[in-house]
């Protein structure tokens, strides 16, 4: 059998986290600037039941059947084995490398299981649709994160940026004016089944207090999918810091965020927020491309561990 090697990008959601886990509306970009890429390599000679997995960036390197039954991997493994209906895996090594940081809130783990689940696919000879990777992934998201509204499987996936509701079709999006985004890392790593869950406990100890801010940023993000598709990007940039403060009020911020937010703001960013189930990880800032280095690198002094800057085309334009 061939090597094969499967990548998958990251991804970051522009607006309307948290909420979307209460069947309100989000937004998510695709993102190039990292990813995961999984190789497969037979190993016809080895002895049986020796399959190596190997992923430097998790510190993990052992034999497949060394890791604990519901390990993602192992997971992945065993769905991809059942939707082939085969029983078992020929001897192989498994190679995942991500540039992806983990708990940041780039969806490296989303983007993990995509590769490996469409190298593993393509290995045992049937290659899964894009709908099929999707659902198996989106079974993996729930071992990370108890209850995801499945918003990351889906928007590595398709690789497109993704008016996304729980549980309903996705709606593929393109913006009217090229997106300039400088993401940066606060270094603080952020626990999204945490996160998630201390908004749930928010939402039951505070029920209208909750329900207001899940309903506002709803609205805020059915307004920000109209000016992104019309290309307003001051009124999409406003949004996207009032999403930010509502975030802060559900206590899914840190000063850290704060502090990269304002500053992105003060370095002349048309809006900044946290992004994906926040508590650390990382922040976005929508900016005029010509100011994407300065803010960047303002919001590098100030403590973010890591920045990237992502362009989304626009509607017409390629790549
Ligand atoms: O932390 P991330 O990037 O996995 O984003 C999670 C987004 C949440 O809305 C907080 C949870 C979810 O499942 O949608």
């Amino acid at each position: 059998m061939p090597a094969i090697s499967c990548s998958a990008p990251g991804k970051v959601i522009l607006c309307g986290e948290h909420a979307v886990v209460y069947q309100k509306p989000a937004i998510a970009i695709p993102v190039f600037e990292g990813s995961t890429k999984c190789s497969i390599v037979a190993k016809p000679t080895a002895p049986h039941d020796e399959t190596m997995i190997i992923a430097p960036n998790i510190a993990l390197k052992c034999q497949l059947r060394c890791l604990v039954e519901n390990h993602p991997i192992r997971t992945a493994v065993n769905l991809v084995l059942q939707k082939l209906s085969l029983d078992h895996l020929p001897v192989c090594e498994i190679r995942i490398q991500s540039t992806l940081p983990t708990a940041a809130g780039l969806g490296s783990s989303a983007s993990t299981s995509v590769a490996l689940i469409r190298a593993l696919s393509t290995f045992l000879g049937r290659s899964l649709s894009d709908e099929e990777v999707n659902s198996l992934a989106f079974e993996i998201e729930k071992i990370h994160h108890g209850t995801p509204s499945g918003i990351d499987n889906t928007v590595i996936t398709y690789a497109k940026t993704l008016f996304f509701i729980k549980a309903r079709a996705s709606e593929f999006i393109l913006p009217g004016e090229p997106l300039t985004l400088v993401i940066a890392d606060t270094g603080i790593k952020g626990s999204t089944s945490k996160a998630v869950a201390d908004v749930k406990l928010g939402f039951n100890t505070e029920p209208e207090k909750f329900g207001m801010l899940i309903n506002q940023i709803g609205e805020l993000v059915y307004s920000s999918k109209d000016f992104l598709i019309n290309g307003d990007l001051r009124s999409l940039g406003n949004n996207l810091t009032k999403n930010h403060e509502l975030l802060r009020e559900m206590g899914v911020s840190c000063d850290k965020l704060d502090l990269l937010v304002d500053d992105a703001l003060s370095h002349g960013a048309l809006g900044a927020k946290l992004s994906g189930g926040g508590q650390g990880g990382i922040m976005i800032a929508l900016v005029e491309s010509d100011q994407a280095e300065s803010v960047a690198s303002a919001l590098r002094s100030k403590g973010a561990v890591n920045t990237i800057i992502t362009h989304v085309p626009a509607k017409g334009q390629t790549g």
